[in-house]
C-alpha cells in the first residue's frame, strides 16, 4: 500500500496475504492499513475502499463495472481512470505481488 507523501507517494507498509480470495479491502483492514476505512464492510455502499491500480497492474486487475462503476463516482477524491474499490478485488494467486495506491483520504 502506497500513500501520497509530501515529496511524492511512499510506501506505507507491506502485507502478506494468503491468496484465499478475499478482497483487497478486507486483506487491508485485517492488517490495519489506515488509508482503507471500508466502512460498509465489502457491500459496495461507501466508496471508502477507494484505491488506484498502478499501470503494470491494470489489465490483471480489471476495470471496475457495474455497481462498483457508479459507487467510484462517490469517493471522496475524485476518481481516475485507474480507481478501484478494494472491497470488489479478490486476492487471487495471479495477483501475487500486486501493489496499490492509496488516495489522500476516504471521507
Ligand atoms: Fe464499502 Fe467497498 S467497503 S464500498
Amino acid at each position: 500500500f502506497v500513500q501520497p507523501g509530501p515529496h511524492g507517494p511512499v510506501v506505507d507498509r507491506e502485507v502478506e496475504v494468503e491468496p484465499d480470495g478475499r478482497s483487497l479491502m478486507k486483506a487491508a483492514v485485517d492488517a490495519g492499513i489506515d488509508g482503507i476505512a471500508a466502512d460498509c464492510g465489502g457491500n459496495l455502499t461507501c466508496a471508502t475502499c477507494h484505491v488506484f491500480i498502478p499501470p503494470e497492474w491494470q489489465a490483471k486487475v480489471g476495470p471496475a463495472r457495474g455497481d462498483e462503476d457508479t459507487m467510484l463516482d462517490y469517493t471522496a477524491v475524485e476518481r481516475r481512470p485507474n480507481s478501484r474499490l478494494s472491497c470488489q478485488i479478490r486476492l487471487t494467486p495471479d495477483l501475487d505481488g500486486l501493489w496499490v495506491e492509496l488516495p489522500e483520504r476516504q471521507y
